[in-house]
């Protein structure tokens, strides 16, 4: 078996992602699978295969992407500005029209389902901004969060607050009046009420002062240390690499790399291609 850590990060051009079961033949994605660093499980939760997609008829903003999230990841995509890293992660949750290729989570595919039904499926997605309703008091927020299974509030509410336990400390506090990174987790505990197969977080560390940027990061390895399988889009790319199992380096709306954290984050391409400036900018 390769050993992963001695692995340098795989340009698109090699293939298939790790795990993808793109391979005729290979049911189960097993022996990719297994080679691939950090992974809890090789159950893949989400599974997106050569796909395009975009906001405006004729033009797409993804353009031949690959993405494989096993059980109990925690995957990290970056890329340049603009490189359709958000568009990416409102396609899986309905937000975007795909024009082809597959998005399938636990095996189903979700392309064309609204994102009320996608949440039913168990995908969870925090977007960068207005991710709160600021009117309403964390408590509400929370509620909002397990709509469609209102029964499990207390059970939920206890795994989110072993997490965020200052918020279960301030539920009657209007969400509006919180900091930025008090509202970031509100908006994580939201979307972790209702127990997500799958957990899409847009830069959940853009916006915050570095201290606060480090407590994000910490609290989203928190949460997939817990369980939750963990898809982030991050501009802080380098702090990103470091916590996750796997990334896909985006850059116009293709995997140009992808590979484990560490092997991305000392692979000279990627390094001289994405992390020099990206690195350079947040750290
Ligand atoms: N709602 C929209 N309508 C049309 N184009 C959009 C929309 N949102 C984003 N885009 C375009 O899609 C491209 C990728 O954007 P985005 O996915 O936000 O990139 P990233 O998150 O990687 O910075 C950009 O060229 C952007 O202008
Ligand atoms: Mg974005």
């Amino acid at each position: 078996m390769t050993d992963a850590s001695n692995a340098a990060a795989v340009p698109a051009d090699a293939g298939a992602p790790s795990g993808s079961a793109r391979t005729p033949g290979s049911a189960v994605p097993a022996a990719d699978a297994a080679r691939v660093e950090g992974m809890r499980t090789d159950e893949v939760v989400v599974e997106v295969n050569d796909l395009y997609a975009g906001y405006l008829p004729g033009i797409n903003i993804i353009n031949g992407a690959n993405l494989v999230a096993h059980k109990g990841e925690l995957i990290g995509i970056i890329g340049p500005n603009g490189a359709g890293k958000s568009t990416l992660l409102k396609s899986i949750f309905g937000m975007v029209k795909v024009r082809s290729g597959e998005i399938n989570v636990n095996g189903d595919s979700v392309i064309g389902l609204k994102s009320d039904k996608l949440v039913s499926k168990g995908v969870g997605f925090v977007p960068q901004t207005n991710n709160v309703f600021p009117s309403l008091t964390i408590e509400e927020n929370l509620q909002m969060g397990l709509y469609q299974a209102p029964k499990q509030y207390a059970e939920r509410l206890d795994f989110v607050t072993s997490i965020f336990a200052e918020l279960g400390k301030r539920l009657k506090q209007r969400a509006g009046s919180l900091s930025g990174g008090e509202r970031q987790m509100v908006a994580m505990s939201r979307a972790l009420m209702m127990d997500p197969a799958v957990l899409l977080l847009d830069e959940p560390s853009a916006g915050l002062s570095p201290v606060r940027q480090d407590d994000a990061f910490i609290r989203v390895s928190d949460i997939n240390k817990a369980g939750v399988t963990t898809i982030m889009v991050e501009q802080n790319a380098r702090r990103c690499l470091q916590i996750c199992d796997r990334g896909y380096v985006l850059d116009q709306g293709r995997d140009a790399y992808h590979g484990s954290g560490r092997d991305l984050l000392n692979d000279p391409k990627v390094i001289g291609l994405y992390l020099g400036s990206l690195g350079s900018e947040t750290n």
